[in-house]
């Protein structure tokens, strides 16, 4: 239908006649003459209709916003003083000939330009109006180039790209399973994959050797703004490939991602272990655009009176840790408060702090209500360690450790970015050396990354002591999001079956859950290794976006809900009789 995209066109097309079609974006009367903008995916153009023309006059008064038009025209120069520099076609216009309206519209749920005033959940109901923005679009578009790139990126390198299925057996990645009941198999479920982990393992047992796939995953866990129950991951795998190697070809597949895509060097990742991510950012997805860290101080609180500090400072499982905040003694009052309640959140019982308001006046010069219970020197042994300066503030955490890195981890970033603290745009780092396992709060372990993971010691070391083991496990951090994780994985069915006993899975049923991978180990399984990124996280970020709903075509609320379609939805008796599903009578509705 037609000639051009209406965002197309430029002074280059002046006196050529064509044929656009799209929306219409806004109707204005101008004094007998009208003017049409009209949208399509690459833009908008004001076309004009004069009197003169009456029936084609006669119909461009008559529609309304979001009709779908065609219209023949004529590409003109806009008149000296109307040139738009904010538009892409803003130095012409098309003289409007013909119009044929395609299709009419009723008037929309929301206008376009006044997204801001309606609800999230009435622009997810609405959806197909809602991705009509160009914001939208941009992003869209920006997804798909995102995901071509990546393409022929992993093409060009000897990837291939492989399928894996969607009905599958549960893979622990730590969240929920999503599960489908079979009909064919009375009482029997599938789960939904919460990533391909253990079918990439095995392609690499059948000797592909690169493989990816730009992949559906599943999980039921707590949404977030960087979390959707249905996200894609960028997942690979590769043969015969060390951690240095895997790691090489990826961080180049993201440097080169951003420079083609949005003009940005990201230049060469820096390493960090976790134990020094922990100690000093209290996280393990740091944030390095913000300059400010943690100090450990429990040695000089160890013998004080002060028991909300001695206690934590004596306590193997605890931590007493500082922040200083550059300047921060103009924070007010309230401004503390919020932040002790911003902290309490994670845990924290408390937020001490001291201001430092002149230091050359020694412990008169601080003003805190717990210098009192430090003593002068204590209190000076912090200032010294801490190098504070005048203006600055320092708040404390004393908890057990993973109370004070989230509290104060969060307060790092929190407070970075209110007193715009932050150093630079773009942050990127590799968290390294893991440990394989963490304690679970009802005393049990779990593995950090998942069960697949090759610790780097021997089988009987690992057993001996779990959680002193460090793993191969490798994790791709930028301004503080986890942008993707992997690992060298397991390759030896021996190793297999002892990070399973560390788990307290024992051999039967690692065999009747996980038998095709402990199957598959048995025959020559070649030493592998991979990772897999986050790819909505990956657009957010490049897109400057704060929620992950805004890079996904049809996202779920933070209910796991669709808006649109209203899912999940009823079944019928009938559909659950096939299925040999009761549904429990307190949930019949
Ligand atoms: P992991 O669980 O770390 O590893 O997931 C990899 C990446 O996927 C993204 N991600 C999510 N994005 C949106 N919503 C979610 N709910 C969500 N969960 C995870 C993150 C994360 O870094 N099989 C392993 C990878 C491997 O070892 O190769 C895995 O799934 O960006
Ligand atoms: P209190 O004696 O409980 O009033 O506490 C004195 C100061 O210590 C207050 O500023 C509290 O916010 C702070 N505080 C209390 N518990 C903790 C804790 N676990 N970590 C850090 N600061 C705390």
């Amino acid at each position: 239908m037609r000639s051009h995209y209406c965002g197309d066109l430029r002074v280059e097309q002046v006196d050529e006649e064509v044929t656009l079609v799209g929306w219409v974006h806004r109707r204005r009367d101008h004094g007998g003459v009208i003017f049409l903008d009209v949208r399509d995916r690459e833009g908008v153009i004001q076309v004009v209709f004069d009197p003169d023309r009456e029936t084609s006059f006669a119909l461009a008064d008559s529609v309304r916003n979001e009709y779908v038009i065609e219209i023949n025209g004529l590409v003109r120069h806009r008149p000296e003083g109307t040139i738009n520099p904010d538009m892409g076609t803003g130095e012409v216009e098309v003289l409007g000939k013909e119009l044929k309206i395609l299709n009419k519209s009723e008037t929309p749920p929301f206008q376009l330009d006044d997204h801001q005033q309606v609800s999230e959940e009435v622009r997810l109901k609405n959806r197909f109006m809602d991705l009509r923005r160009p914001e939208m679009q941009q992003k869209m578009r920006l997804r798909a180039q995102v995901s071509s790139y990546i393409r022929n990126y992993l093409d060009s390198n000897g990837f291939l790209d492989i399928e894996t299925p969607i009905l599958t057996r549960a893979t622990p990645e730590g969240a929920r399973d999503y599960v489908v009941p079979s009909r064919t198999h009375e009482g029997s479920f599938f789960a939904l994959p919460q990533s391909p982990q253990l079918f990439k393992q095995l392609l690499m047992v059948s000797g592909f050797d690169r493989y990816y796939q730009i992949a559906k995953c599943f999980r039921d866990e707590d949404l977030r703004a960087d979390r959707q129950p249905e996200f894609t991951q960028i997942d690979i795998e590769m043969s015969f490939m060390n951690q240095q190697e895997i790691m090489a070809i990826t961080e180049n597949m993201i440097t080169g991602l951003f420079k083609e895509k949005i003009g940005v060097e990201l230049g060469e990742f820096p390493h960090m272990t976790y134990a020094e991510a922990m100690s000093k950012y209290g996280s393990d997805k740091p944030d390095l655009r913000n300059p400010m860290q943690l100090v450990d101080v429990a040695d000089l609180m160890a013998n004080i009176e002060f028991k909300v500090f001695a206690g934590p400072a004596n306590d193997a499982a605890s931590r007493v840790a500082a922040l200083k905040v550059p300047g921060g003694a103009s924070l007010t009052r309230k401004n503390i408060d919020e932040y002790t309640k911003f902290v309490s959140i994670y845990g924290a019982r408390g937020l001490a702090w001291i201001k430092v308001n002149e230091l050359a006046k020694g412990v008169e010069g601080l003003q805190s209500p717990i210098v009192k219970f430090l003593g002068e020197d204590v209190a000076m042994q912090i200032m010294e360690r801490l190098e504070v300066k005048d203006g600055d503030i320092v708040f404390f955490g004393a908890d057990k450790t993973n109370v004070v890195n989230e509290a104060l981890g969060a307060l790092r970033n929190k407070v970075g970015v209110d007193l715009d603290m932050l150093t630079c745009e773009w942050a990127p780092l590799w968290v390294v050396d893991w440990p394989m396992f963490e304690q679970t709060s009802d005393g049990g372990i779990t593995a950090i990354h998942h069960p697949f993971t090759s610790p780097s010691c021997t089988p009987a070391e690992l057993e001996a002591d779990p959680l002193a083991a460090q793993s191969d496990a490798y994790d791709m951090v930028l301004n503080g999001c986890e942008l993707g994780g992997g690992s060298i994985r397991i390759h030896e069915n021996e190793m297999q079956r002892s990070v399973f006993r560390c788990l307290g899975i024992s051999d039967e049923e690692a065999e009747e859950k996980f038998g095709f991978l402990l199957n598959g180990l048995k025959y020559g399984a070649p030493p592998h290794g991979g990772l897999a990124f986050g790819l909505d996280r990956l657009i957010m970020l490049m897109s400057g976006t704060e929620s992950i709903r805004e890079v996904i075509a049809f996202p779920k609320t933070q209910t796991a809900a669709c808006p649109l379609t209203n899912a999940p939805g009823e079944v019928s008796n009938e559909q659950l009789k096939e299925l040999s599903i009761k549904l429990r009578e307190k949930i019949k509705i």
